[in-house]
C-alpha cells in the first residue's frame, strides 16, 4: 500500500506528493468544485505525480465528497486526505480516502514552541501525546500513515526528534518536516533535517519528505537542500499555489531534477511532457494567472527577445537554453519580436510568414522594423506582414 521506497537501499529515486487540491486550495480566492477537483486529479495521474493529497476531508462536506470521489475514480497514485491529530479529523480523513486502492492518512501537529503555547494552548507533552494517539488511530485504519511536525523549522530540533520518535514506534510510514512559514534557509533546511537522522534512531526506517513554504522564494532551493540531505519524498503544488506565498513550485522542482538531478544520482517518474498541460489546467480553473516570466511555465520560459540570445538560439538552441520547450510539453521555443530583436531573428521569422527576404530588402526591412519596435512593445506577425509587403511593393 505505501510507494514503493526502499527502506535502505537508496535508488536516488523521489516521490512526488502534489498537495494542489489541499495546500494549494487554501490559496485565497480559491474554491474548487469536486468536478474541478477530479479533472485536476486525472491530470495529475496523466503527470504521474506518486502521491495526490485530495484534501482535507473535516474541512467541509464538499471537500469529503471530492477527496471520496478521487479516492474512488483516479488509479495510480497514493491518495492522501488530511487530517490534524484528532479522533474526528483521522475518522473523517479515513472515511473518505478508503476506497482508493492506495489510501494514506496524513495527520499532524505542531512541535514549535510558538504553535503550542499560542496556538494549541498546550504542553509539549500534549504534544507528545496527541502524536502518538493520533498516529495509532491512523495505522489501525491504514498502513500508509504520513506525520508531520507543524512548523518543525522554528521548532527546537531534539523535542522534534522525540515526536518524530514516537510517530514513528506507532507506525508512521512518511515523516515530513514542514517550513510552515517558510522561514528557513537552504543549507538551514538540510542542517535540520541531518540532525534528525543523527538523532531519531528509525528515522531512516521511513520516508523522509519535504514541505517548504515560498515566503521568502526559497520553497525550492529548501525543497532541494532537503533531497541532498536524505528526504526521498518533495511535497509542493502546481504553479506554487499554496498558503499566502505558496508551496514549493511542482513543475520547478521536477525540471530542477530532471536538469541537474542525474549528476546527484537523483530522479522521480513524473511525465515531464504532461507539464505545461498541468498547468494551463490548474490555472484555468483556479482562476491564478501565470506570471509571463515564471520559470518552467511562464509564457516567457522559452522565449527570447535580445538580438544577441535569439542569434545564438538561432544557431545552436542551448546557447542560451538550458531545457528543450518540448520537454515540459510545449511545442517550441519562440523569439519574440521586439526593440531588443537582431536582423537574424528577424530574417527567420519573416520566413516563417512566407516571405524569404535578404540582401537590401531585409536591411530595409530591419530598418523599418527597428522603428516600429521603438514604438511598440512587441511586433506581430500582422505588424512583419504590413512591413514586408510594403518594402516587397516598393522593389
Ligand atoms: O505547511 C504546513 O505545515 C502544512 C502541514 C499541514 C503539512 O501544510
Ligand atoms: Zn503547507
Amino acid at each position: 500500500m505505501s510507494p514503493d521506497v526502499p527502506e535502505r537501499d537508496d535508488t536516488g529515486r523521489v516521490l512526488i506528493f502534489d498537495t494542489t487540491l489541499r495546500d494549494g486550495e487554501q490559496s485565497p480566492g480559491i474554491s474548487l468544485n469536486t468536478t474541478e477537483k477530479l479533472e485536476i486529479a486525472h491530470q495529475l495521474a496523466r503527470l504521474g505525480v506518486d502521491i495526490i493529497e485530495a484534501g482535507f476531508p473535516i474541512a467541509s462536506p464538499g471537500d469529503f465528497e471530492a477527496v471520496q470521489a478521487i479516492a474512488r475514480q483516479v488509479q495510480g497514485p497514493v491518495i492522501a486526505g488530511l487530517a490534524r491529530a484528532n479522533p474526528a479529523d483521522i475518522d473523517r480523513a479515513w472515511e473518505a480516502v478508503k476506497d482508493s486502492e492506495r489510501p494514506r492518512i496524513h495527520t499532524f501537529v505542531s512541535t514549535s514552541d510558538i504553535h503550542i503555547e499560542h496556538q494549541l494552548q498546550a504542553t509539549r507533552e500534549d504534544v507528545k501525546g496527541l502524536a502518538r494517539a493520533s498516529v495509532a488511530q491512523a495505522k489501525a485504519l491504514c498502513d500508509d500513515v504520513e506525520f508531520s511536525p507543524m512548523d518543525a523549522t522554528r521548532a527546537d530540533v531534539e523535542f522534534t526528534a522525540e515526536v518524530l520518535q514516537i510517530a514513528l514506534d506507532e507506525g508512521a510510514t512518511t515523516i515530513n518536516i514542514p517550513d510552515t512559514v517558510g522561514y528557513a534557509m537552504p543549507a538551514e533546511y538540510a542542517a535540520f533535517l541531518t540532525r534528525l537522522y543523527e538523532l531519531v534512531p528509525d528515522l531512516h526506517k521511513a520516508v523522509l519528505s519535504t514541505h517548504c513554504h515560498d515566503d521568502l522564494g526559497l520553497a525550492v532551493a529548501n525543497s532541494f537542500s532537503g533531497v541532498l540531505a536524505g528526504a526521498r519524498q518533495v511535497e509542493g503544488a502546481i504553479n506554487g499555489i499554496g498558503e499566502r506565498a505558496g508551496n514549493a513550485s511542482l513543475e520547478e522542482f521536477v525540471m530542477l531534477l530532471h536538469t541537474r538531478g542525474e549528476e546527484l544520482g537523483l530522479h522521480c517518474d513524473v511525465v515531464t511532457t504532461e507539464i505545461a498541460r498541468t498547468s494551463r489546467l490548474v490555472s484555468r480553473l483556479t482562476g491564478y494567472v501565470i506570471q509571463p516570466n515564471k520559470a518552467v511555465v511562464g509564457r516567457n520560459a522559452f522565449a527570447h527577445e535580445s538580438g544577441i540570445h535569439q542569434d545564438g538560439v538561432l544557431k545552436e538552441r542551448t546557447t542560451y537554453e538550458i531545457m528543450d520547450a518540448r520537454t515540459v510539453g510545449l511545442d517550441a521555443n519562440s523569439l519574440v519580436l521586439g526593440k531588443h530583436s537582431g536582423r537574424h531573428a528577424l530574417k527567420q521569422a519573416l520566413e516563417d510568414l512566407g516571405y524569404p527576404v535578404d540582401g537590401a530588402t531585409l536591411n530595409t526591412a530591419f530598418k523599418r522594423f527597428k522603428e516600429l519596435a521603438d514604438k511598440k512593445k512587441q511586433v506581430t506577425a500582422m505588424d512583419l506582414e504590413a512591413l514586408v509587403t510594403d518594402e516587397l511593393r516598393a522593389e
